[in-house]
Parts: structure tokens; sequence; C-alpha cells
């Protein structure tokens, strides 16, 4: 089965040049320029991308699909948020792997994967969520490794949860540097805003922005500052995820600075939303908008500071978080952000974002000037790949790379709203937003998925990535 892609302009992290792409099964096999090689005849489909962009299907490399959490379980599941994935142009996801204290890292990672396999739309790695570090489970890091999961996260947030004390934080980076994986990090003070929290409860203040006033900037930025310096002590690559404070920001910069192998990763939301608009929404409708790190006030700069940051490459992903939870009843789920209805700490933490992310970033950085395209593909899709161990079969369109590509129309101007949108909740984030850009036609290792408003994958098209780990400092 061969398909040639004619007429288009092929941007990768590097280049935007007019090309035709060949693909040969589940491979690209040829790039050159239009019309030069005689593909045509010879291709069982010709799709004609003239006038659009060809770009690589991109990476999420956070989500959390079905995650347990507060009380209730993320409303989508592998099957629901991999196929909104994909009609946001997303051909890859990175999900989180879960253990609970008192289980082992394998029995984690073997309920993620059965969750996972046969359901998933797109492909799909695991990162493993450290949630119980003893000196038995640290020994199964190896296992893990050897199952192609290659970065572990560690919370210095949710004490009681999943919460790491800066001892056993400080193992799991020894364990990490010995055998050459990734350590991914919740940055906030989890013990310092129990307290706030608690306050807060206690005076009555309830209200969904309370989250956010007790989760203040500056939590994030020590625990940002306490993560770099415990893994600078070990020799530990970190990833710092979903950065939303002018405080992380500066502490990772100045690491980057120093020479240290130190990632940033921010979200879509922290860019787009803010904690005057959304969080501190009237009555409940702040909690569509909880989660950690919280939204942060746009006048505290923390949202220019994080464009540039990208511009700068001080951050070097956009991944979603996407962990959503229903306003109202979900249909089999039941109550999930009303659980917090007079009191924010039950408010289960997140919100959905996988169908949005490739989009929003063309829109907010290509389409309003802040960066080029080979930037947005550089945040989106290789350096992801890069930094996870995916690359350069993800992340990139180049001869030999899978045939994940996505036909992106750059001129298309639509509204953003929970109406059209494939994801299982019943809320949009950017509800009403008049946006630039949109993914047209989706191919996974060279079948088309997605074309125009029709979905032609199947159930279970994904395949499990076991990744290496991340190649020498991208
Ligand atoms: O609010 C969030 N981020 N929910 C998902 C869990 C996490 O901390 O990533
Ligand atoms: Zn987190
Ligand atoms: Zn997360």
């Amino acid at each position: 089965m061969s398909t040639l892609i004619k007429g288009g302009t092929v941007i990768t992290a590097i280049d935007t040049t007019d090309a035709d792409v060949h693909v040969e099964g589940s491979i690209v096999t040829g790039i050159a320029a239009p019309g030069s090689h005689d593909w045509e005849a010879a291709a069982d489909t010709v799709i004609d991308a003239t006038g659009k962009y060809v770009v690589p299907g991109s990476l999420d490399v956070h989500t959390h699909m079905e995650l347990p959490f507060g009380g209730t379980v993320a409303s989508d599941n592998f099957e629901s948020g991999s196929r909104a994935a994909a009609w946001g142009g997303t051909t890859t996801m990175v999900d989180f792997a879960v253990q609970v204290k008192g289980e082992s890292m394998m029995e984690g990672f073997e309920n993620w994967m059965a969750k996972a396999s046969g359901n998933c739309a797109i492909d799909y790695g695991f990162h493993m969520i450290a949630g119980d570090i003893n000196q038995d489970t640290l020994a199964e890091m190896d296992k893990l490794m050897e199952a192609g999961v290659t970065s572990f996260k560690l919370f210095m947030a949710y004490p009681g949860v999943l919460y790491s004390d800066d001892g056993e934080i400080l193992r799991a980076m020894q364990k990490a540097a010995d055998i050459g994986a990734m350590i991914m990090m919740h940055a906030e003070n989890g013990i310092a805003i129990d307290v706030l929290r608690e306050q807060a409860i206690e005076r009555g203040e309830t209200d969904p922005v309370y989250h956010g006033l007790t989760r203040p900037s500056i939590t994030e930025g020590e625990a940002t500052h306490r993560a770099i310096a415990l893994a600078e002590l070990v020799g530990v690559p970190l990833y710092i995820v979903h950065m939303s404070a002018k405080e992380a920001l500066a502490e990772v910069t100045m690491a980057r600075d120093r020479g240290l192998p130190v990632y940033g990763e921010t979200c879509p939301q922290y860019l787009f939303l803010s904690a005057e608009e959304h969080l501190a929404a009237p009555g409940f409708e702040g909690a569509k908008y909880v989660c950690s790190t919280p939204i942060r006030p746009r006048a505290e700069g923390h949202q220019d500071a994080l464009w540039n940051g990208l511009i700068t490459n001080d951050l070097q992903v956009v991944s979603t978080d996407h962990c959503p939870f229903c306003m109202e009843d979900h249909p089999t789920l039941g109550t999930q952000k009303q659980l917090g209805v007079g009191d924010f700490t039950k408010i289960p933490n997140g919100l959905p974002g996988v169908e949005d992310r490739f989009q929003l970033m063309y829109h907010g950085g290509v389409a309003q000037g802040r960066f080029n395209v080979n930037r947005w593909i550089e945040v989106c899709c290789t350096a992801p790949a890069k930094l996870f161990g995916l690359y350069p079969k993800k992340g990139t369109i180049a001869v030999g790379s899978d045939a994940d590509i996505v036909i992106f129309d750059p001129d298309a101007r639509w509204t953003k709203s929970v109406d059209e949108h494939h994801m299982d909740v019943d809320y949009s984030c950017y509800e009403g937003m008049e946006v630039q850009g949109r993914v047209e036609t989706v191919m996974l290792r060279g079948d088309v998925i997605i074309d125009g408003d029709e979905y032609l994958g199947t159930k279970g098209d994904g395949r499990y990535l076991p990744r290496a780990a991340a190649g020498p400092r991208p």
C-alpha cells in the first residue's frame, strides 16, 4: 500500500520545504521536490496537499486517561481520549501508569497496559508514577526500563497520596541515574500547600478560586529549585512537568544556563487561561479550570514568561496533562467536579486538552506571531520525541520515520466548542475561542485515520511503544 502526499509544504523542526512525500506501508520512503519523482502513477492513494502544511503527527507526552483522582476517575478512557487526540493531530501519547501505595511498579504498569491495549486509537507509551518508593520497588525500575518505560514521575505535591519526601526522591534519583532513566517532577511544595488549604477552609474560603490562591507560585518555584538541587547532586536528567509559574521557569533557566540536563514542560491552559478570568469565574464555574499546578493570575506575568520560555528554549515541550472531569454528572462515572461544591479541596484536579493542544499552539504560537512553524513542530513533536526516546521513529518527517503525518490548513478559522470536540467531557476550556489553523487529515503509520470530518480508524489501531532512554542532550 503506497501513498503520495503531493504539493504541500513539509515542515519539520528544521526545514520548511515544498515537497512530495512518498509513503510505503507504514514508513516514509521518500521526500522530494514537487513532481520530481514519478511516484503518482504507482501510488495506491494520492492526497493533494496543495496550499496545506504537511507536518509530523504530534506527541502528547503527558496524559492521564482514566486516572483515579479524588474519589472519581478521569472521564476519558483510552478509547475515547486517544480518538480525541487523533482528531487534534496527535498520533502518539505517553500516559502515566500509576503505582499506588502498597503496590509494585510492575503491577501498576500491567494495570495500565491492560487499560490501553486494544483500545488506543494512536500509538502509546508509558511513564511510571512512582507512588511508593522503597528498596523493593526501586529494584523494579530495571524491569520497567526493559519494558520500555524509561521515565519516572515523582510528586512533591499531594501528601498522603502520591507524595514522596526528599529522601525518597533522592533514592529514586540515584537509581534513575544508575540505569539511565529520566526523572519527571511534579514540583509543588505539597506540605506547605496543605497548611494553606486547611487555613483557607477554616476561614470559610471554599470557592474554586482558592485552589489557586493556596498554591502560590512561590511554592512551585521553591519545589522546582529543590528538585533541581537534588538532581544536580545525583547527576540525573530532570524534566519538570506542567510548569505554570515564572519563579519555576527562572529556576529551570538558571539550571540550563549552568549546563545541567534540566528540561521544562508547559501546557496550553497556562498559556491561554488566567486565574482572574477562569479560576475566579462566578459561582462554581471556576471548577472547570482546577488543575495542579494551578492556572495563575495573568497580571503577575506568568503567561508572558512561559511564552517567552518557549521562544528562548528554556521550555522545550508543550503537552496537555489531559485529565478531564465532567461538570455535570458523567453518564457512567457519576459526580465529578461537583464533589467540590462548598469545598475546593475536593474538586478533582485536572482538565481536558488532548484534542486542543496542537491546533492551539499553532494559533497562539505561529498565527499570533510569537514563533515560527518550525518551533511549533519542535515543541509539539520533535523535542518530546527526542526527550522520551521515540525519535526519529516519531516526531519528524524523514525517510525511515513512521508515516504519522498531519495535513494542516494554516488559514482555516473556526470556533472552539464542546459541541464540536470529541473528548468525553461536558465542557471546553476554550469555549467560543476563535482560532486559526486546523487539522484536516491524520495518518497513523501510513493509514488515514481522520479525513476531514470523518473518523476512519478502528478501535485498537494504536500500538504500544517501548521507549529508549533519552538520547544525548537534545
Ligand atoms: O491537575 C492535574 N495536574 N491532574 C493530574 C495529575 C497531575 O498532577 O499531573
Ligand atoms: Zn502532576
Ligand atoms: Zn499530570
